[in-house]
């Protein structure tokens, strides 16, 4: 079973996907963290994400850099992730990666921003996560500060909106909601009440598709 998770930035998405995993003992892959660790790379090699050379070879020795490594949740790599993510070969480069991980047994969950529409297609359950852009921007600084990051509630804000444009807005594989995805907005909701609404949805698809 493949469950994909898509969503803008700081939507919850992560760490829902995360728990959606352990509850059915499914595989975790965290998408944005290979565009992140892609981002990463150029960044410490000097170079500029917008250099669609650099950004391509880097996507291709993107393994150099560990999907656990800290520097990818800073802010600076978020953005370069989303700049290097627009370039159509970075987002080939990564397909088969992240479809070899889907296709693990017993099933997988993936999030990111095309799981559902790209990645995946033939995905079990498709869900589309997202918040306000005001709950988003102060989850996301509240995260950023408790790692110490010396950042600003209106620059974050400013930030997340000019990545929504940017997501949504490339020509490639842009942020969109599935057809078939079911809508699971967080504004109101803490990770428990996302995850029940989340199961719900997931158990009634399954059970749905199974009758
Ligand atoms: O989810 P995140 O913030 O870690 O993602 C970082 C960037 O990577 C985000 O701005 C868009 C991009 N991304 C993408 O284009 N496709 C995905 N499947 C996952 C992330």
């Amino acid at each position: 079973m493949i469950i994909a998770v898509d969503g803008p930035v700081a939507a919850g998405k992560g760490t829902l996907a995360r728990r959606i995993a352990s509850q059915y003992g499914l595989v975790y892959l965290d998408t944005g963290a290979l565009y992140r660790a892609v981002g990463l790379l150029v960044l410490r090699r000097g170079q500029d994400p917008n250099d669609q050379e650099a950004a391509l070879k880097a996507a291709q020795s993107v393994s150099e850099i560990s999907l656990e490594d800290p520097e990818l949740r800073k802010e600076e790599t978020g953005n370069a992730a989303s700049v290097v993510a627009a370039n159509q070969d970075v987002r080939a480069a990564l397909l088969d990666y992240q479809r070899n991980i889907a296709n693990q047994k017993p099933g997988a969950v993936l999030d990111g921003r095309d799981i559902g529409t790209v990645v995946c297609p033939e995905a079990e359950v498709k869900l589309f996560v997202t918040a306000s852009a005001e709950t988003r921007a102060k989850r996301r600084f509240e995260e950023l500060k408790s790692k110490g990051e010396d950042v600003s509630p209106e620059d974050i804000l400013a930030d997340l909106k000019q990545r929504d444009a940017r997501d949504q807005g490339r020509n490639s594989a842009p942020l969109v909601q599935a057809e078939d995805a079911h809508l699971l907005d967080t504004t109101k909701l803490d990770i428990e009440a996302a995850l029940a609404a989340a199961c719900r949805i997931i158990e009634e698809t399954v059970s749905a598709q199974s009758g």
